[in-house]
Order: C-alpha cells, then sequence, then structure tokens
C-alpha cells in the first residue's frame, strides 16, 4: 500500500485537486492523507461546484489543519510522497523556512526532512522576487516545482480538457503511469 499525502492551500486551482484525488481513488493500493487549509477551503467555494465535505470525503483519510499530532506529522509514519496542489506563495513561504505551524506545513517539512519527495503545484501570478527566491530555494534541495501553466500546442478546447491532461502529468511525476491503475514507484 502506497501512502501519498495530498495538501491543498488557498492558490487557485482546487479543480486540480479534485481531479487528482479522483484520480487516485482509481489507483491501485493507494492511499490518501489529505490536510487542507482554511484558504482551500475557500477556493473550493469559489472555483468548483463541490462543498468542502464531498472534497474531503475523496480522501481515504483527512485531517484538520490543527491536528499537528497525526499521521502525516510525523517522520515515522512512511508516507511515500507528498504533493501539494494548488500551492499557495504563503504555503510556500512557510515550508522554505520551515514555519511548521499548521499540519499542511509540519508534513511538508517532514517529508523534507526524511527525504522524500516533494512536488508543489505552486501558483500566483505575477510571481515577485520573494515568490521566486522562495521557489528556487525549495527547487535547490530537491522540491519538484509544478506550476498550472496552461500550453496552446496541446490543443485544448477546454480547461476541463488541460486539467485532465495536467492532472496526468502529476500522477506521472508521483510516480503512478496515468494510463495504468498501479503504483510504479518513484
Ligand atoms: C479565490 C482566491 C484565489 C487565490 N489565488 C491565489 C493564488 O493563485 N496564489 C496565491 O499565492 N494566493 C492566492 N490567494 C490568496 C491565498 O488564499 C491567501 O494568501 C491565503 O492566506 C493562503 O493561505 P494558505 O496557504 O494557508 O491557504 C487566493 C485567494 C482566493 C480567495
Amino acid at each position: 500500500m502506497k501512502k501519498i499525502c495530498v495538501g491543498m492551500s488557498g492558490a487557485s486551482g482546487a479543480p486540480i485537486a479534485i481531479k487528482l484525488l479522483e484520480r487516485l481513488k482509481e489507483i491501485l493500493d493507494t492511499e490518501v492523507h489529505l490536510v487542507m487549509t482554511h484558504g482551500a477551503e475557500l477556493t473550493i467555494e469559489q472555483e468548483t461546484g463541490y462543498s468542502v465535505n464531498e472534497v474531503k470525503a475523496l480522501s481515504d483519510f483527512c485531517y484538520g489543519l490543527e491536528e499537528i499530532g497525526e499521521k502525516p506529522a510525523s517522520g515515522s509514519f512512511n508516507m511515500d510522497a507528498m504533493i501539494v496542489v494548488p500551492c499557495s506563495m504563503k504555503t510556500v513561504a512557510g515550508i522554505v523556512s520551515g514555519y511548521s505551524d499548521n499540519l499542511l506545513l509540519r508534513a511538508a517539512d517532514v517529508t523534507i526532512k526524511e527525504g522524500r519527495p516533494l512536488i508543489l503545484v505552486a501558483r500566483e501570478s505575477s510571481l515577485s522576487p520573494i515568490h521566486l527566491r522562495n521557489l528556487n530555494e525549495l527547487a535547490q534541495i530537491g522540491v519538484r516545482i509544478i506550476p498550472p501553466m496552461i500550453s496552446y500546442y496541446q490543443g485544448f478546447h477546454t480547461l476541463e480538457e488541460w486539467t485532465d491532461s495536467f492532472v496526468e502529468r502529476l500522477l506521472r511525476a508521483l510516480g503512478m503511469d496515468g494510463r495504468v491503475t498501479e503504483w510504479q514507484g518513484m
């Protein structure tokens, strides 16, 4: 059983996280541990037709932001990887500074300290020098930064088509081939 921690924070892109959670549900032998910030709850309401509880129900385990004693907060709980999708610049700043005052930030801190894969779907426009410095520092220590950037050459007609394709890319980054339903390893 592979364990993936999914963090959702308050950047634009809640539909990407929802699609990823739906796809992870289809993948065999995968357990999803979800932590969402209060900002994520706002973007879910503003950007999707889902309620916060419906999104939580897409995970196997969902924790409150204040539950800093829960499994994702512990290095001895062998999480295989973590993805923060979408990842706000505030959460990027919290991760890069090691300021782990909520469960999402603590889980990311643990992922880095244990040398496990961490992927950030970091989103803001425009990106300030502070954002770029923080993202660069994380990239330098091996955190994978995958911004939700639209490409025109793939010929998508709708945001939904682009979202589906982007989520398959995230699955590949997590070591899961989007076309199969088995864990492929990192
Ligand atoms: C609809 C909406 C969209 C937002 N989009 C972004 C964004 O794309 N990037 C970002 O860094 N912050 C964005 N914000 C602001 C963050 O939600 C805010 O800075 C929040 O404090 C982030 O906290 P969190 O990382 O704990 O969720 C957005 C806020 C709202 C309400």
